[in-house]
């Protein structure tokens, strides 16, 4: 992946001092003492004399200070500092990096930072001793960026060992068993630091009997993967059954307002701190797609939130409680309830209800991390509530990690999105919170037991994108996808570096889009085969239970979510938006179906009609996809021969895929329609 031995050698080859002390810290001389005994460098740590030195590596601390090179080094850092005007405080994990001399000088006040730092210069290689490089400072702008894993210990029946995962068992769990590949996992945290990663839930958020355990009995499962995470700033996070009281503690109900209930919770919770102290919290799915919550006792999400949070509170813990809430028992002829209205109607009246370690935790779009959604209205109508957005890396909708889907660009939209209409705050700001209290970004994992972790190697470069962007939601993605590019397939070690790293840009870049193309149009969501997601069924949910359909008719497609004729969705926005959404004219082509139903000679903004459009990028997301099969193939010999291979491979299932697509959509339009292709294409 990422940190191939080859990104270490512009540090390793340098002479470093390393300065401070701390769990963290021993990750970063580890990691320097493995970089230099490869790269012949050489590492001191905190000498009280002194040495000369490239890279210095320091906590800014009051303690005495050990030698002039530190000493200058530290200098270098509070002149760039005081330069930029700053406060001087760089927080738990920001750090600064500046030249003293000859030596590069990276400080930061806590561990963490010197950690993220380390990354940072490994990010940089020979760069980060430029002479002429400017000083820089590095904060995270959200605090929590975080995993979620749907990972589930038992195999389950449908869903196997991940749920929604493509990349083969999972990291942490085999057969109901921890896989005890504790190796694997160090790698694994080794790659979420350096990314910025600093939480993970290891567990599905559909708990299972025998993932509910994981919180009692099977504790020292969890606390196994907690010490293996910790070194790299990671905290464990653990989904919970809100049944948990029945399911575990033989209580006759799991009411919030029961006392028994509220004393198991705060037992157990004590509990769990006692074996992981530092352990993050819990992440709840209630009253969800079956999942258990509070309106079995006719309490509401406050009140289920609020008992585990008072159960966390005394720890400094956390509960993520999601906002996917939704009738999932829908009779398709209802026409009144919409699911994409459901969390706004469920979570916006308990605004300032929920306690301050509460997140709720919503989704980005407001149906179901499709290709395109509006962004959730939720996320600009709950000013008193903590929110974290959630986004899935694991590419349940988007070509299931065998299809090359990069998905940067789309998050970064997301987050740079200002639901306040333009120049307002945008959704980063919002998970950011007002005094950097948000509740972060979340990110529902791609990993496996895969050899290349995700299936796809080039999925890699989504998880590697999801942790940069909740570090830096201003980041642009393109450089991101450098970033990755540099790391994964250093050019050291490759014969046409440049070559391989344009070529990974072409095929990368616009992948999202083309994914969209091909898949439903105009927002309009799903079309996927039912259970698996995978693959074109038009009318695979149209009369099913979920909420989920298009209203194709002979005379026009898509879903009326406005105020004046539809189910009033494109209302729940704050005016601008919901001006922009509630007019067929004025909202934007790539969410025309998902807010109106038009008729297939409906115009679009750029001239086309709907009709054609359809049959326009179905026909060009497969061409686009038989280039990009093209232009991978000319890294042939160029790249380690298995990366080079599995993605052949999975490129030819994208074509076939991609191909079925276009044709069992542009049929179903003509069809319906019985609108020809103005190009007079092959329509079947
Ligand atoms: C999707 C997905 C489910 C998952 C659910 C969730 O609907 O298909 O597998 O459980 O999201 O986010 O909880």
């Amino acid at each position: 992946a990422w940190l191939p031995p080859e990104a270490f050698r512009a540090l390793g080859s340098r002479r470093v001092l390393v300065h401070g002390d701390g769990m963290l810290v021993d990750t970063v001389l580890d990691e320097v003492a493995r970089a230099c005994a490869r790269y012949g460098g050489r590492m001191w740590h905190s000498p009280s004399w002194d040495v000369d030195v490239d890279l210095v590596l320091a906590l800014r601390g009051t303690d005495e200070l050990p030698s002039a090179t530190v000493q200058a080094a530290r200098a270098a850092g509070e002149a760039a500092l005081a330069q930029a005007g700053d406060n001087a405080v760089l927080g738990a994990e920001g750090f600064v990096l500046a030249r003293a001399g000859d030596v590069t000088a990276v400080l930061a006040d806590a561990p963490a930072g010197l950690l993220y730092g380390l990354f940072h210069l490994v990010r940089l290689g020979a760069a980060a001793f430029d002479t002429t490089r400017p000083a820089e400072q590095h904060r995270p702008a959200l605090r929590r960026r975080m995993l979620n894993h749907w990972d589930n210990v038992a195999v389950h029946p449908v869903m196997g060992q991940v749920e929604r995962g493509y990349a083969g068992g999972s990291i942490f769990w085999r057969n109901g068993r921890p896989r005890g590949d504790l190796a694997r996992i160090r790698e694994y945290a080794r790659l979420l630091a350096a990314c910025g990663i600093n939480a993970i839930s290891v567990n599905n958020v559909n708990v299972g009997r025998t993932e509910a355990r994981l919180l009692t009995d099977r504790l020292g499962d969890v606390a196994e993967i907690a010490d293996v995470l910790r070194p790299y700033g990671i905290r464990v996070h653990l989904s919970v059954t809100f049944a948990a009281p029945v399911v575990l503690g033989g209580l006759p109900n799991a009411d919030p307002v029961d006392e028994a209930v509220r004393a198991w919770w705060a037992v157990t919770t004590r509990q769990v701190y006692e074996r992981i102290p530092d352990f993050g919290g819990y992440v709840v799915k209630a009253d969800s797609e079956g999942q258990p919550g509070p309106f079995t006792y006719g309490r509401d999400h406050a009140d289920g939130a609020n008992l585990l949070a008072d159960a966390l509170a005394p720890h400094g813990g956390v509960v993520h409680w999601r906002a996917f809430v939704y009738n999932h028992h829908q009779d398709w002829r209802d026409r009144s309830t919409d699911r994409a209205r459901a969390a706004y109607d469920h979570f916006v009246p308990l605004d300032g209800r929920f306690r301050d370690n509460v997140v709720l935790q919503v989704k980005f779009g407001p149906v179901d991390f499709q290709v395109r959604e509006p962004v959730s209205p939720v996320l600009a109508a709950m000013p008193a509530t903590r929110l974290a957005v959630e986004v899935q890396v694991t590419q349940e909708y988007t070509g299931q990690q065998r299809h090359v889907c990069h998905l940067g660009p789309w998050w970064s939209e997301v987050l740079r999105f200002a639901p306040w209409g333009p120049g307002g705050r945008t959704v980063a700001d919002v998970a950011a919170g007002e005094a950097g209290e948000g509740g972060g970004l979340v990110a529902v994992a791609n990993v496996g037991d895969d050899l290349f972790w995700t299936g796809h190697p080039l999925a890699q470069a989504n998880l590697y994108t999801v942790g940069r962007l909740a570090w830096d939601p201003q980041l642009d993605p393109r450089a991101v996808l450098d970033e990755w590019i540099a790391l994964t397939f250093p050019q050291s070690a490759m014969a046409d570096p440049e070559l391989v790293g344009r070529t990974l840009h072409e095929i990368m870049d616009d992948s999202w889009r083309t994914y969209e193309r091909y898949t439903a149009p105009l927002g309009v969501g799903f079309m996927v085969h039912p259970g698996d997601h995978y693959g074109p069924d038009v009318d695979g949910y149209e009369y099913t239970r979920w909420g989920t359909y298009h209203f194709a008719d002979r005379d026009g497609v898509g879903v009326d979510r406005s105020r004046a004729s539809g189910t009033g969705f494109a209302g729940q926005y704050p005016p601008y938006w919901a001006q922009v959404y509630e007019s067929p004219e004025r909202c934007p082509d790539e969410l025309l179906l998902f807010f109106h139903h038009v008729p297939y000679g409906h115009v679009l903004h750029d001239g086309s009609t709907v009709i054609q459009h359809i049959y326009d990028t179905h026909f060009a997301g497969v061409e686009e996809v038989a280039v990009m099969r093209g232009r991978w193939r000319t890294l042939k010999g160029l790249i380690d021969p298995a990366v080079y291979e599995r993605v052949e491979q999975r490129l030819d299932e994208q074509a076939r895929s991609a191909t079925e697509w276009r044709d069992q959509t542009n049929t179903y339009f003509f069809r319906k329609s019985g609108v020809p292709d103005a190009h007079g294409r092959r329509i079947y």
